[in-house]
């Protein structure tokens, strides 16, 4: 991968997981090296220097191979010995390939010379020793060469064998460097900051440069003069909010440790006085990440002779591997399943429901690493998460302004509450026959309408999915700022089933529900936005009137003294995480907690299993600690490896005659791109594009979601997915009518992207051979099947409205809806019809009525959202739209026994609407 920079800036593709192009510039190093071994001619010996010297410009981040085997490859260089070259730059490689130097002395020394004792990483290799995670130091330092050297002589000389964790020191020397080096360098876990660094780089690299300002711009640093140690220390934890930062500082150390603005600070010490407690310092800091309460005495409890009298017959697992009949099931899970399993919540398991041990620390570690104040675990998935916010918030009668395409928890969750649901929608993506992201236009409607008609009180919830399975992903501090503008102590809560990791990312992490909560709590504390709020206040009157058209084109600021923000996240942690299924987490920012607690707990009490699984608690505790130590570097790696899919996918001439992947262009329209940003890899996107489009854009792609259009091919996405799993054994989720979804996740390396590669050259030359030997009628047939899948797409019904008896008060033009009652209506059977799809019944009830109401949820997979809703008049496009459906899976809906709907006379004997010519508003305003 090239990293020259052009004109235009640098391809994002380019340096978003900088382990990987690192690799490969070692690789091409390699190449011209032995090339040069090979010919020793005079032209190879250039490309050999050039190749270094460009290498050398980052190499100056990392800790290996390090200044010394560096120079030693200069002098190999200078010295014509190309053999010697050829030798040492292999075994660096190597080394970093399989990060052997991380444990293996050897590799620090050269073929030639053994390492010095000082440079010894002391390691799995030596005899008698355990293996010891390895990470990196960085130190910004104004220190000249020689005094860096020694420092990091005097760390490694108080390293002690009972050390758990091993780190070597990267020196660097200005603001700019330590910033390139925290973002480049994953293997750092924490950085030492000698005050009196100066700001420039001595690096004098465009690309760098450019590097650096884009991911300085992503997390929203702004560069301030003079005190550069602590503008460092603060940048680096917007880049990097999970590293422990140290400040060593010859000015007065008290009054910085006991300022509370510091607190990313983790200790202050008097310049280097002390190496022996910076050194401890740096390794406890790191253990207080590695520790996972639960996880690691789950462990402790496994190795414990325990006696069980409790009824859970697997713990310990004797009736397992004493078992005639069923020791194979003891030989496939092995041992530690069973032995960690038990039904006791004594012995140091803490309990899940109530959790003042071990659990209880696991979550608060976890709320510190996700951003939030409270952490609940959750064992059920984000189904029951999801639920469980619902009820603790929401009460009877309580509205909640819902995406209708969002998960179907959700849905149960307004069912389960007794909350009333107003559905606002996503733009839909007809052409894809998926839905997009809702506009913050739609919502602030939503909450204009509802404050016109006096309701804006009852107005609760606002629940949307970020990002959506697709990948929209939204502008959370916007969309939370606006709609507090209008509704103060409107809840959020944001469903980031798919997007745990995304906390992970400087470029996503500003648009998860913590990033962007975060962000908004600092605006609404500076005075320059309380001015600026007070100024549209005394435009716009204070009171805002929902009649007042401008409200809908204007940015509206939140009233900082009246604003309650209060923001939950639910995420699927089993989804991006390494978590066993179904551990999922609640993550908690609200300032009225305190308020809301008791209901929460009763909450967890009604959704939480008394017999959580062990397993998937202790596997939440550990997702934990690799994204805190390792998230930052996996991340960037998936996001990179979707890149590279991306471009191997559309710009493959076979493939692309065939498939797709879709890019922002396509999935998101441009009223929302209003940056004028196209997509990730089109001609003149760079990094200033793409960092731009996420943090100005009403939407923005997760790039990690791949769409890839199959239809094109000729296949339907469920016969694709289908023949996928069956003749190559790739196994991916979500289909559409025309297309696929694929996904990165921290679990992907690239040998999985050319395999992909691989099977869709093989699938497309397939097709072509298909074409050529099936002569004119085969193409013909092919072009039918490809129009039929591409042009010929069912509209995407909205949903379209309450019946008449499940508006509470059927005077409002709101469109919320007591889905409840309609939802237990349907528990009488008497109360219930069934009506074939197919009937003529259908279509003549369509025309001349009683309306058809839908008794119950009807959710066709694909696209997985409900078309019917319990209570939900059903009309001539949902029908329509059922009829063209070609899907099998549809829940809530049996071809032989027809549509389940509500009697009319059931209706009828409900309450009925105060006024009608309300009621038809609402139905005329559905229509629009
Ligand atoms: C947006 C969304 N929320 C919630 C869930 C439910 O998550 P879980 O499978 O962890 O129960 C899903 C599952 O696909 C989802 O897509």
């Amino acid at each position: 991968m090239s990293t020259a920079p052009t004109t235009k800036g640098i391809r994002v593709d380019q340096f978003f997981t900088v382990a990987e192009a690192r690799l490969d510039r070692w690789r091409e190093f390699l190449q011209s090296a032995r090339a040069w071994a090979n010919t020793t001619a005079q032209p190879q010996l250039s490309a050999v220097s050039a190749a270094f010297q460009e290498l050398r410009e980052w190499e100056d981040f990392f800790a290996y191979p390090g200044p010394a085997l560096l120079q030693r490859l200069e002098e190999r260089i200078t010295a014509s010995d190309a053999a010697g070259t050829a030798r040492l730059v292999q075994s660096i490689s190597t080394a970093l390939l399989t990060h052997s130097y991380r444990n293996d002395p050897t590799n620090w020394g050269s073929d030639e010379t053994p390492p010095s004792l000082g440079e010894r990483i002391p390691g799995a290799a030596e005899a008698g020793r355990s293996y010891r995670a390895y990470f990196e130091v960085l130190v910004a330092s104004p220190a000249t060469p020689s005094m860096s050297l020694q420092l990091a002589e005097d760390l490694r000389n108080l390293r002690r064998p009972q050390d758990k964790f091993i780190y070597e020191p990267v020196f660097v020397g200005s603001f700019e460097d330590a910033v390139m080096g925290t973002v480049l360098n994953g293997s750092l876990e924490a950085i030492v900051i000698v005050e009196g660094i100066p700001f420039e780089s001595r690096h004098n690299s465009p690309v760098l440069r450019e590097f650096l300002t884009n991911h300085l711009a992503a997390t929203g640093n702004t560069l301030t003069s003079g005190q550069y140690s602590l503008a460092l220390a603060k940048a680096v934890k917007l880049i990097r909010p999970e590293l422990d930062v140290f400040l060593l500082s010859d000015r007065s150390v008290e009054k910085i440790a006991g300022d509370v603005s510091l607190d990313y600070i983790r200790r202050v010490f008097y310049q280097v006085e002390e190496p022996l407690e910076l050194h401890l310092s740096i390794l406890e800091a790191i253990q207080d990440r590695y520790t996972t309460p639960y996880f690691d005495n789950l462990q402790k409890y496994a190795q414990r002779p325990i006696g069980t009298f409790h009824a859970l017959p697997v713990a310990r697992g004797k009736s397992i591997f004493k078992s005639n009949w069923i020791r194979d099931m003891g030989e496939f899970y092995g041992t530690n399943l069973f032995l960690a399993e038990s039904s006791a919540t004594t012995g140091g398991l803490d309990s899940l429901l109530e959790p003042t041990g071990n659990i209880k620390i696991a979550q608060e570690k976890a709320a510190r690493a996700f951003g939030a104040d409270h952490v609940f675990f959750v064992t059920n998935g984000t189904s029951t998460s999801n639920k469980m916010v619902e009820q603790a918030l929401l009460a009877p009668g309580d509205i909640m302004i819902v995406d209708r395409n969002c998960h179907k928890s959700h849905h149960y969750g307004a069912v389960l509450s007794g909350a009333l649901p107003l559905y606002v929608e996503a733009y839909p993506l007809t052409k894809y026959s998926m839905y997009g992201a809702v506009p913050l236009r739609t919502i602030k409607k939503a909450l204009l309408d509802l404050k016109a008609e006096g309701k804006l009180d009852r107005a609760r919830m606002l629940v949307l999915t970020n990002c959506t399975f697709d990948g929209q992903i939204y502008n959370t501090e916007r969309i939370m700022e606006e709609c507090l503008a209008i509704k103060p102590d409107l809840i959020f809560l944001w469903d980031e089933a798919w997007f745990g990791f995304a906390r992970w990312s400087p470029f996503y992490r500003r648009r998860t529900a913590m990033g962007g909560a975060a962000i908004l709590e600092e605006k609404l504390k500076d005075p320059a936005y309380r001015k600026a709020y007070e100024e549209q206040a005394k435009k716009l009157g204070s009171d805002l009137n929902p009649k007042d058209s401008k409200l809908l084109e204007t940015h509206l600021l939140a009233n900082p003294e009246k604003v309650h923000l209060r923001v939950y996240q639910t995420n699927s942690t089993h989804k991006s995480m390494s978590c066993l299924r179904q551990g999922s987490m609640v993550l908690v920012k609200d300032q009225d907690y305190h308020h809301v607690e008791e209901q929460f707990h009763e909450a967890v009490f009604t959704h939480a299993s008394t017999s959580p699984n062990l397993q998937i608690i202790a596997t939440i505790d550990v997702a934990r600690r690799q994204m805190e130590l390792e998230g930052y570097e996996l991340v960037n790696r998936a996001i990179q490896l979707a890149l590279d899919l991306r471009r191997e996918v559309n710009s493959h001439p076979l493939i692309s005659k065939y498939f797709k992947i879709l890019g922002a262009d396509e999935m998101i329209p441009a009223e929302f791109r209003t940056t004028g940003f196209v997509d990730y890899l089109t001609p003149g996107s760079n990094w200033t594009t793409a960092v731009k489009t996420l943090r100005e854009d009403e939407f923005a792609l997760d790039v990690t979601r791949l769409t890839l259009v199959c239809g094109s091919a000729g296949f339907d996405g469920t016969q694709f997915k289908n023949m996928l799993a069956a003749d190559y054994d790739i196994q991916l989720n979500k289909t559409s009518r025309n297309s696929v979804l694929l996904q990165t996740n921290i679990n992907n390396t690239r040998s999985d992207i050319a395999q992909l590669i691989k099977v869709l050259v093989e699938i497309s030359r397939g097709i072509e051979r298909k074409l050529t030997e099936g002569g004119a009628a085969a193409q013909l047939a092919f072009a039918k099947q490809v129009k039929s899948l591409m042009e010929d797409v069912p509209n995407l019904p909205n949903f379209s409205y309450f019946h008449a008896s499940f508006r509470q008060n059927p005077s409002s033009s709101t469109g919320e809806g007591d889905m409840r009652s309609a939802f237990f209506g349907a528990y009488r059977e008497e109360q219930c019809e069934h009506l074939k799809l197919s009937s003529p019944e259908i279509d003549q009830r369509l025309r001349k009525g009683p309306e058809l109401v839908s008794a119950n949820f009807v959710i066709p997979y694909p696209p997985g959202f409900p078309i019917m809703v319990p209570g939900q008049v059903i009309t001539a496009e949902t029908i329509e739209f059922m009829r063209k459906l070609d899907v099998k899976e549809i829940h809530g809906f049996d071809a032989s026994t027809g549509l389940k709907l509500l009697k009319p006379s059931y209706l009828m004997a409900m309450k009925p609407p105060a006024r009608p010519e309300a009621a038809k508003e609402v139905k005329k305003k559905a229509a629009a």
